[in-house]
């Protein structure tokens, strides 16, 4: 019978002929095999009588080759686990010459594994964050499934730019080299294949709002593009976002339900990834060990999300953080690489994480932004200088979630789009939604690959995606 491993590390009945087939991690004194297929952190143990083996079958059991072996599962007398196969009968699936093999059992740097990214789902490391990342992309659905959302997939191509920032992917179909002019020399696109210019999406939300003015709640969950070029352990030129969106609701209804959605996709993981925790919480400690106390983490892996479930996170206004940074030591001190003196500046991630960290030492959610540094569509607030924009911030990792109330009024919208110089023809659609049935509503996106730094403990967004995009990094 063939079992996965983690099937036969868990079977109930023992002292039965199974077959378990996977990568072999280990060969140790030509008797021990680890093996591991997967579908646990764990490996487990094939114990080898070589006396019973072709010598030609022995050599090729290398770190890294694909095996099939077949045996009786027995209670182990070793340490480390509790079951384990007697090998009888070995098969040799796919070699793996140790000279050329890269993943040799040893440390290996995050850094050179990214160069390996084909080959680095092996490892423990990143076979427990890529299972992770399935779970909590189902805990996702879940969630909104469990509370009456539908799942609503919004464009990847489009013609137009949600956020209002130049910072899009064009998706062209015209020769680069000859593409077809205007008049004045500018590139004609109403030849291209959409009849006009389009673009990768920055976001689903404008889509999002169209759903929710219908369905009351919807959610989208997909990929993001954005080409800035920042190259930071934060940003990902591709990202997946979710981004839920319910009518008949304020900014601060959008609140609750981000807390709550957030709270329950951490409980979710420690409820069911508990032994990939487990290994990653150590891998963080050992990765820390040679740092300064004060930039360890505080708490371990498991505790600091058990610590986010049990508190509320703080909320205040943008108003109130400026106060807080502008007396700030860090401030007065000029340790700030950005001092904060006068109210309307932008935060930045050292601010964020300062409030984060060091203030409140818990989430933050940060609202009413002064309208000028935040996009055209959120609503604006009765003291016409902030918007009802929310943002959350998390330890290590400062904003994590981006949402608002939408501005529903149309008079209000069409001057915000005036103000903020973009076409109304561009974004007809949107604006008609305003003008038939509109009613309150909100909603916010959040970072897929940010959450997952959360609860693995990774610390760059390019270790927590499989096969990350980043400028002038597309390999794989
Ligand atoms: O704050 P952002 O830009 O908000 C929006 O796009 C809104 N349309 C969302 C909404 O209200 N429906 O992005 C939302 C989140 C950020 O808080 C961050 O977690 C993540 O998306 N994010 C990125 N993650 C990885 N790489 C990037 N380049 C990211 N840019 C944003
Ligand atoms: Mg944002």
């Amino acid at each position: 019978m063939w079992l996965t491993i983690k099937e036969a590390l868990s079977s109930e009945k023992l002292n039965i002929n199974v077959t378990v087939k996977g990568w072999v991690r280990t060969f140790r004194s030509n008797r021990f095999i680890a093996l591991s297929d997967g579908t646990t952190i764990k490996t487990i143990q094939c114990v080898v009588d070589f006396e019973n083996f072709d010598e030609f079958i022995i050599k090729k059991i290398n770190t890294g080759a694909a095996i099939e072996v077949s045996g009786n599962l027995v209670e182990s007398l070793g340490k480390g686990q509790t079951v384990e196969v007697i090998a009888e009968e070995i098969k040799i699936l796919g070699e793996a010459n140790p000279e050329e093999f890269p993943l040799q059992p040893k440390k290996h740097s995050l850094e050179f594994l990214r160069e390996i990214a084909h080959l680095r789902p092996r490892t423990n490391t990143f076979g427990a964050v890529l299972r992770i990342r399935h779970h909590l992309a189902f805990a996702i659905h879940k969630y909104f499934n469990d509370k009456g959302y539908f799942y609503l997939h919004a464009p990847i191509i489009t013609g137009s730019d949600a956020e209002g920032a130049g910072e899009m992917f064009k998706v062209t179909t015209l020769d680069l080299n000859n593409p077809p002019k205007n008049e004045d020399g500018s590139i004609n696109y109403k030849e291209d294949f959409f009849g006009k210019a389009t673009n990768l999406t920055v976001s689903g939300q404008l889509e999002a709002e169209l759903g929710a003015l219908a369905l009351s709640k919807v959610y989208t969950f997909g990929p993001t593009f954005r080409a800035e070029n920042s190259n930071t352990s934060r940003h990902l030129a591709e990202f997946w976002m979710i981004e839920p969106e319910v009518a008949f609701a304020d900014i601060f209804d959008n609140m609750d339900i981000a807390e709550e959605f957030l709270k329950y996709c951490i409980n979710y993981i420690l409820e069911n990834c508990g032994d990939d925790l487990e290994f990653l919480e150590q891998r963080k400690i050992d990765a820390e060990k040679d740092l300064p106390q004060d930039q360890r983490s505080a708490m371990p892996l498991r505790e600091t999300l058990k610590f986010v479930l049990e508190n509320n996170f703080e909320r205040l206004t943008y108003t109130e953080a400026i106060n807080i940074l502008k007396n700030s030591k860090p401030n007065k001190k000029k340790k700030f690489q950005y001092l904060v003196n006068e109210w309307g500046v932008d935060l930045q991630s050292e601010h964020e994480r300062f409030l984060v960290e060091k203030e409140f030492k818990k989430p933050v959610i940060l609202y009413n932004y002064p309208k000028e540094i935040k996009a055209f569509y959120m609503r604006q607030n009765d003291d016409n200088k902030t918007v009802a924009a929310m943002d959350i911030l998390f330890p290590g990792i400062g904003e994590i979630v981006g949402g608002s109330q939408r501005e529903e009024r149309l008079d209000v919208l069409k001057q915000k789009i005036a103000d903020f110089n973009i076409e109304e023809e561009e974004v007809w659609w949107y604006l008609e939604t305003r003008k038939f049935g509109t009613v309150p509503h909100a909603g916010f996106g959040l970072g897929f690959e940010r959450l997952m730094l959360f609860v693995t403990g990774m610390t760059n967004v390019r270790d927590v995606i499989p096969f990350p995009r980043t400028p002038k990094n597309a390999e794989f």
